[in-house]
């Protein structure tokens, strides 16, 4: 039988389930969600009065018995993802997993493996590729247009913009501003320098400001958050080398004494570059210097980024089609995150 609609079931039902991926899913046609599951099956049952949605559960393993449910989306916290990820693959649903995809190499691995023995869809929610500056960029990098990409620079930098919750704890999160708002920006800027394969990493994390009681600024908030433990590195520096000869610089930082920079990411080829947000081409034409800024009307903002992602998804549950962020990209980007983390800790540069 090919399925003609995903049929979803959430898993975690948290502040990215509740502000982008349910409102996402809701508008998709060719997606319906049936289901969400948390450990605390309040917040379950909170999010489908909220949206309508039929079932609140509250153990996995009535979700995944579920036969209208041909896929799922995972919303839970970083730590959960694999087991998750591996019980869903096991139960024959296709996974959309959000960002990071685990928090080790290992784990990235199997489940990488797990989807592949079982021939089922895995996407990482890599919403940033779904930017329309991210699509035109990509579209005039396959056109030729930049040449060869050989450098690049990306960067998140908030001045005060700690998210609050489980993820200033190593335990609880896995990595701090590298695993969050890294792989973001880490993952757009790869996707958009081609993909090249990552064959070294220098990294240093820092953790100097931690909590702050800064008035005036608010962040990402888990849901039921708290002041907890913040043992995570909240700013990071990484210079990451591929195959081919070109390099990456990366900075994060959730807080820093520095202007607010926001998210960026800067590509430089050998006939043209590229700022990517908002999009602007830096070329040479007739002689003479040009930046080029597309004027991108509608549907630039994040949620829309988030509505093409959920169709893509279900397109691929529909039609069997492979996913532009597949597990193997899960992987290679988790390898960059995890190769930062281990040059930060030897103190030197390290080969992946
Ligand atoms: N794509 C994006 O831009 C984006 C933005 C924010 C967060 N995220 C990612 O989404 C995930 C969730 O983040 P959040 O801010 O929504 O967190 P959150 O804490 O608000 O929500 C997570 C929910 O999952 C539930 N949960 C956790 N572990 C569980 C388990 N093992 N079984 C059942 N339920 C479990 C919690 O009870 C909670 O309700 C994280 O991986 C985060 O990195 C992505």
């Amino acid at each position: 039988m090919t399925d003609k609609k995903a049929r979803v079931g959430i898993i975690g039902a948290g502040t990215v389930a509740r502000r982008n991926q349910i409102p996402a899913f809701q508008v998709c046609d060719r997606a319906e969600t049936v289901a969400v599951f948390d450990r605390h099956i309040e917040r379950a049952q909170a999010l489908c009065d909220q949206f309508g949605i039929p079932k609140a559960y509250g153990r996995l393993e009535d979700l995944l018995a579920d036969d209208e449910i041909n896929c799922v989306s995972i919303c839970t916290g970083n730590v959960s993802h694999e087991s998750i990820a591996l019980a869903a693959l096991e139960a024959g649903k296709h996974v959309l997993c959000e960002k990071p995809m685990a928090i080790s190499v290992e784990q990235a691995e199997r489940m990488k493996r797990a989807a592949e023995e079982r021939g089922l869809v895995f996407m990482m929610a890599f919403v940033n590729r779904f930017r329309q500056e991210s699509i035109l960029i990509n579209e005039l990098r396959e056109q030729g247009r930049f040449g060869e990409i050989y450098h690049a620079r990306c960067g998140w930098i908030r001045r005060r913009g700690t998210p609050s919750g489980w993820f200033t704890s190593r335990a609880k999160s896995g990595g701090g501003a590298v695993l969050d708002i890294g792989v973001h920006v880490i993952d757009m800027t790869w996707y958009l320098m081609g993909r090249p394969k990552p064959v070294s990493v220098s990294g240093v994390t820092h953790r100097r400001i931690g909590s702050y009681r800064t008035r005036s600024v608010a962040g990402w908030s888990a849901v039921g958050a708290q002041d907890g433990e913040f043992d995570n590195e909240e700013a990071a520096s990484a210079l990451i080398r591929f195959e081919n000869g070109a390099s990456l610089s990366v900075d994060i930082s959730w807080s820093i004494n520095g202007k607010e920079e926001g998210m960026f990411a800067k590509l430089y080829g050998e006939k043209a570059g590229a700022s990517v947000i908002p999009a602007v081409i830096y070329g040479e034409e007739d002689g003479f210097l040009t930046d080029v800024e597309p004027v991108i009307v509608a549907e630039s903002g994040w949620q829309n980024a988030f509505e093409r992602e959920i169709v893509h998804f279900a397109d691929c549950v529909v039609s069997g089609c492979a996913p532009i962020s597949g597990a193997e990209d899960g992987l290679t980007v988790q390898r960059m995150l995890n190769g930062i983390y281990d040059s930060a800790e030897q103190g030197r540069e390290i080969l992946l």
